[in-house]
């Protein structure tokens, strides 16, 4: 697990990429989340897609391939932190689905789209498992680099 990152650990140049576009996107999420508390709604969904779309490229081009690489001794060998690294997948992944059909809804007036307070309650639940993805990813890559 040693790379050749820009940030002075065992990472790669991948890793470390991802690494500052996720802390990015989230302030760029956290910024889409105020402008719908002021009531620009049209904003936050220019933002949120832009946020949903470059996650999935970044889950595509680096989770994805770095997943399915250590998956074979990822199972059997601790020092992967498979305890962590499960989890991770799930969550972000459900997160970035959840966030996929959030975007789409809204834009072609799906379910979720008609009533205000289940819209809500959807984008809270989508807020907490983005949030513990970001906080599982970043843990992932304090005990596999740091
Ligand atoms: C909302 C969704 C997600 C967020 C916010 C997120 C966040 C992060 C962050 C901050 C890192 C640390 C940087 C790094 O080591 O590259 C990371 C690493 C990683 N994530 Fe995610 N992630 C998400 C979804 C996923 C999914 C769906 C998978 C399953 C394929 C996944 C698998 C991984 C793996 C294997 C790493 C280590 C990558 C490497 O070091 O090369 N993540 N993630």
């Amino acid at each position: 697990m040693t790379g050749r990152g820009f940030l002075g650990t065992q990472a790669s140049w991948a890793a470390d990429l991802n690494l500052l576009a996720q802390i990015v996107l989230l302030l760029l999420l956290t910024m889409a989340v105020l402008r719908a508390k002021k009531g620009d709604l049209a904003t936050h969904h220019t933002w949120m897609t832009v946020v949903v779309i470059a996650n999935a490229v970044l889950i595509v081009a680096v989770m994805n391939p770095t997943f399915f690489r250590v998956l074979p001794t990822a199972i059997n060998d601790p020092s992967l932190e498979p305890k962590m690294m499960f989890p991770h997948m799930l969550v972000g992944g459900l997160a970035e689905l959840l966030g996929l059909y959030a975007v789409v809804a809204v834009k072609i007036d799906l379910p979720i789209a008609m009533q205000a307070h289940s819209q809500k309650r959807f984008m809270r639940l989508l807020a907490v498992l983005w949030t513990l993805a970001l906080v599982g990813g970043i843990a992932l890559y304090i005990f596999w680099y740091l």
